[in-house]
C-alpha cells in the first residue's frame, strides 16, 4: 500500500513540511469528516480541514458563510481520524481580517479545540503583519494566494490570477507571506510560469492547486476528485473516482429492490428462534 514518505507510524511535522522544499512533492487532500480522515491519513502529509466544506458538504454557494463553528466541528471530527497526517484548519471569511489579534482570538480557539497543527488564511501583502503576529505567538500559519475563494466577489469571480503584469502582484503576495514567517503557502489558480518563478523565488514549500506541477506539492478538494460533488469541474481537477456516480447507481438499486420487496432478503431477517 502508498504511504508517505515519512512512513508509516512517524507523524508529518512542520519542520519536515520545510524539508520537503525542492523534494518529494507534499501531498494534501481536504479532509472534512472521521472516515474520510482515516483514508487520507494513510496517503497524505497533510489533511486540510478547508471552508471549502460549506459548499461541497454544506450547499452552500461560496465559502463566505462558512462559520468558526462549523470549521471547529468538522476539524474535530477529522481530528479522531488521523495518526500521522499534519492537520490545518482553515480560518474561515470575517474570522482574521479585522486584525492581528482577531486572527490570533480566533486560531487560538480553533487549535485549542480541534487539535490541529496549523491553520491557513487566505491573503498575501496585506496579511504578512497578521501572519507575523500568529507565527510568533505560536500558531503556524499556511497562507493562500492567488485565487482566493473569500475573495470571489473583489476578484469578479473565480478566474485565473497573475496573467500578464499582474504576476508581479502575485509575486509579491508569495515573497511578503514567506517572509512573515508562513511555513508554506497554497498557490490557486495560477499560470504555470508564474508557479515556477514563485516557487524558485521563495523558502517556503508552495502547495498547488490549479498552478501547475512546478510547485512543491499538490492539493485537491476530495469531493472534486472523488466525483461526489456535482456543482461543478474546475479544469485543474482530475476525477480518480466517480463516487456520486456509484452513490446513485446504489441509491436506485435500493429504491427497486424496496419496491419489488427484493429486500430485506432472508439473510437480512431475525429468526424466532
Ligand atoms: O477550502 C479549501 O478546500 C482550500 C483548498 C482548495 C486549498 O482552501
Amino acid at each position: 500500500m502508498a504511504m508517505s514518505v515519512t512512513g508509516a507510524g512517524q507523524a508529518v511535522s512542520l519542520p519536515e513540511i520545510a524539508r520537503r522544499k525542492g523534494g518529494t512533492p507534499i501531498v494534501c487532500l481536504t479532509a472534512y469528516t472521521t472516515p474520510i480522515a482515516r483514508l487520507v491519513d494513510r496517503h497524505c502529509d497533510v489533511a486540510l480541514v478547508g471552508d471549502s466544506l460549506g459548499m461541497v458538504l454544506h450547499g452552500l454557494e461560496s465559502t463566505l458563510a462558512v462559520t468558526l463553528d462549523m470549521m471547529i466541528l468538522h476539524g474535530k471530527a477529522v481530528r479522531r481520524g488521523l495518526e500521522r497526517a499534519l492537520m490545518v484548519v482553515d480560518l474561515p471569511f470575517g474570522t482574521y481580517e479585522e486584525g492581528p489579534e482577531q486572527a490570533f482570538r480566533n486560531a487560538a480557539r480553533v487549535m485549542a479545540e480541534t487539535g490541529c497543527a496549523a491553520v491557513k488564511l487566505e491573503g498575501g501583502e496585506s496579511m504578512a503583519a497578521t501572519i507575523r503576529f500568529l507565527t510568533a505567538r505560536g500558531i503556524p500559519v499556511m497562507a493562500h494566494i492567488g485565487l482566493t475563494p473569500q475573495a470571489v466577489n473583489a476578484l469578479g469571480g473565480y478566474k485565473v490570477q497573475g496573467r500578464g503584469p499582474d504576476a508581479e502582484r502575485v509575486l509579491r503576495d508569495a515573497a511578503a507571506v514567506a517572509e512573515a514567517g508562513a511555513f508554506s503557502v497554497v498557490l490557486e489558480k495560477v499560470t504555470e510560469p508564474l508557479a515556477r518563478r514563485i516557487t524558485q523565488a521563495i523558502a517556503i514549500p508552495t502547495i498547488g492547486i490549479g498552478a501547475s506541477v512546478a510547485c512543491d506539492g499538490q492539493v485537491l478538494v476530495i469531493d472534486d476528485m472523488l466525483g461526489v460533488f456535482a456543482g461543478f469541474q474546475p479544469k485543474f481537477v482530475k476525477r480518480y473516482a466517480e463516487l456520486g456516480r456509484d452513490a446513485e447507481a446504489a441509491i436506485a438499486a435500493f429504491a427497486e429492490d424496496v419496491r419489488a420487496r427484493r429486500f430485506p432478503g432472508p439473510e437480512h431477517i431475525f429468526p424466532e428462534a
